[in-house]
């Protein structure tokens, strides 16, 4: 009713200063420029050698419960009603044994049309080199019926599990060496939660890799989730590499600086890693020497444990939001 909103309005209007210390400098916004987007304005764009609706990606989530099998279809199912991509949580249980298969099977969730990526962490990489299985690797990828393969470069995430795998050799010698061997698999290189510094990146970008993605510092910290895991001295005495990495923006800035100076082989970025909301992922973006999308992976793992319809509402409410963004804000 028009009086009720008229009465929320003034008892409303008092608390709703937004004091300048809260206005997002990021933006110019811009009022007069457009009319209101409506629901089928296109945000389409190619990446990654397919169309998306979006330019948004599901970063990886495990699966390998039961839990894990319907959060990763409910997934699959909003990334095909609105057009985005999406990387699987770690492989790691399906490259020898096939039990878990139907909870990491999404192409037929997804479709045909969008993005999909098999995902193993580098230790899995440089253990079927070192016993020469590449058989499993390309073998994963066509079981799957997935677009390629990423690859998550975790040394400290796995150094903070007692339990957990020790590389041999640095990374970047794994990756080349997987490369060679597979010249035509789409790979993506990416980090869990803290980032990768100027000379990590310089070193991936002289790579054709399909894309990077960034898994930056400022969101979900495996470093840190693996201490609350565990008490101890050790675990005490670890924590301050847990506050170390980067975030996007220091990594974006450093690939657009890289892209600059060097010859870059790298195709796309999928910028992720505490990236808050569509307005962080606009930004960012919109700042990118090259094509990109952003990647949240908590966020979407808070609506999909809610269910189908909860998640559905989130993404929805992210692509109005996008296309607002698009339509009245322009990047300073
Ligand atoms: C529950 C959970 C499980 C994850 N499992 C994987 C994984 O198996 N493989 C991987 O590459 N990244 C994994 N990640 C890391 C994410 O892909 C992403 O890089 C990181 O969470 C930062 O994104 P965020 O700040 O939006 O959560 C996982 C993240 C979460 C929250």
């Amino acid at each position: 009713m028009p009086t009720d909103r008229k009465k929320a309005h003034l008892d409303l209007a008092l608390k709703s200063h937004a004091g300048f210390e809260f206005a997002d400098q990021r933006f110019n916004y811009e009022p007069l420029m457009s009319a209101h987007p409506v629901a089928g304005t296109s945000l389409a764009r190619p990446f990654m050698g397919r169309e998306l609706q979006l330019p948004v990606w599901v970063s990886s989530m495990t699966g390998g419960t039961p839990l894990a099998g319907e959060i990763n279809r409910n997934l699959a199912m909003v990334c095909r009603e609105f057009g985005m991509g999406m990387g699987l949580g770690s492989c790691r249980s399906i490259l020898e044994d096939d039990t878990w298969l139907k909870h990491f099977a999404l192409r037929s969730v997804i479709g045909p049309d969008l993005p999909l990526y098999a995902n193993l962490g580098i230790n899995q990489i440089e253990v079927m080199i070192s016993q020469n299985k590449w058989n499993l690797i390309s073998g994963l990828v066509s079981k799957l019926e997935a677009d390629g393969l990423m690859v998550h470069v975790n040394p400290f995430q796995e150094f903070f599990q007692p339990e957990g795998d020790r590389l041999k050799y640095a990374p970047i010698d794994s990756i080349r060496k997987l490369i060679d061997r597979f010249p035509d698999m789409k790979i993506v290189v990416k980090e869990v939660g803290q980032g990768m510094g100027p000379h990590s990146l310089r070193a991936l970008l002289e790579l054709p890799l399909e894309a990077i993605e960034f898994g930056a510092y400022g969101g979900t910290n495996f470093s840190k989730l693996e201490s609350l895991r565990q008490s101890g001295e050790r675990i005490k005495a670890l924590l301050p590499l847990a506050a170390t990495g980067h975030t996007a923006s220091d990594m974006l800035e450093a690939i657009n600086d890289i892209s600059k100076t060097s010859c870059v082989a790298t195709r796309h970025l999928i910028i992720s890693g505490g990236i808050k909301d569509f307005l962080d992922g606009y930004y960012l973006i919109g700042k990118s020497v090259l094509p990109a999308v952003y990647g949240q992976a908590s966020a979407f793992l808070i609506h999909a444990q809610a269910g189908i319809d909860q998640l559905r509402q989130f993404v929805a409410a992210q692509a109005e939001g996008l296309r607002m963004a698009y339509a009245y804000l322009q990047i300073k």
